[in-house]
């Protein structure tokens, strides 16, 4: 199966981004920043998430179907928002298409194999991101003199999503999964989940100031500025395009989505559509 091509796409086209929910907006946060002339067009797949807990076949599918979505925008490139379609999906993704597509895994892989010190690094992610293995399989391509811990934390998507994020459950929560990776030494720590971000001061203050905290999201986005500027695809010259900038849908309710999108990101989202996601 062949996506759509990409020669309708121009430098101000859209970027199209895709999460399994609203994780993904960390990532959408650091590409504003980063890339402020940029449009966006934003999927969550709400009605469908968890993808952590879900099989490789069943996220490619999911997967698929969003790219299918985002390209009838004429995206110029698109970004695997999400840390487990990254893992299991983006090699089928990019063989299928013929848009650049860009997931999280690598940028986050390779500022952890350039920032540690002692070659212990620990990877905290999704039950399927982790049994995966693909973190330690990108950190070991670029340095095999590293070893890779992996802690599947399943408990903290949840937690984000109750806007637990600096609560006495949260860090006690957080203590028990990131106990045995302080005592194996780590000295960097990746987080390897769209939601992890948000609770970054949780975390760093129970690994302490020596262990430096990766953020795929922050990296992805340096990672995809260079890809457009290398293609002439960053817009640089198109003014900013007000509330039309930024185009947010959703496979499930639309109001649930806004609220929490708008703690994340402070540009004011004023509107997200429901879209029927299996007719793609
Ligand atoms: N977006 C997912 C990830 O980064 C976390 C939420 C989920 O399990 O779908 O892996």
């Amino acid at each position: 199966m062949t996506f759509g091509n990409v020669c309708n796409a121009d430098e101000g086209s859209p970027i199209g981004v895709f999460d399994s929910g609203v994780g993904g907006l960390t990532v959408v946060k650091e590409i504003m920043h980063q890339m402020p002339n940029e449009k966006i067009v934003y999927f969550g797949d709400t009605a469908r998430v968890p993808y952590g807990s879900k099989s490789k076949d069943t996220v490619t599918r999911f997967s698929q179907q969003i790219v299918r979505f985002l390209e009838t925008f004429d995206v110029k490139t698109i970004v695997v928002a999400c840390n487990t379609a990254s893992a299991y999906a983006l090699e089928e993704l990019e063989k299928e298409s013929s848009i650049p597509i860009i997931g999280v895994v690598k940028p986050g892989a390779k500022a952890a194999s350039d920032v540690t010190r002692n070659g212990k690094i620990g990877v905290i992610a999704t039950e399927a991101t982790i049994s995966s293995g693909i973190y330690n399989e990108y950190i070991t391509k670029l340095n095999k003199d590293v070893t890779i811990y992996g802690k599947a934390c399943p408990l903290f998507v949840p937690l984000v999503e109750e806007g637990l994020l600096e609560d006495p459950v949260t860090d006690e929560i957080a203590r028990r999964y990131l106990t045995e990776l302080i005592d194996l030494d780590i000295d960097t720590l990746i987080l390897g989940c769209t939601h992890y971000p948000l609770i970054r001061s949780t975390l760093g203050k129970i690994m302490g100031k020596e262990v430096s905290l990766v953020n795929p999201a922050y990296e992805t986005a340096l990672e995809l500025k260079e890809l457009l500027q290398d293609r002439n695809m960053l817009n640089d010259r198109h003014p900013a395009l007000g509330e039309n900038q930024y185009q947010f849908f959703v496979s499930d309710k639309a109001e649930k989505f806004k609220t929490f999108a708008n703690s994340i990101i402070k540009y004011g989202i004023l509107s997200a559509k429901t879209v029927n996601i299996e007719q793609y």
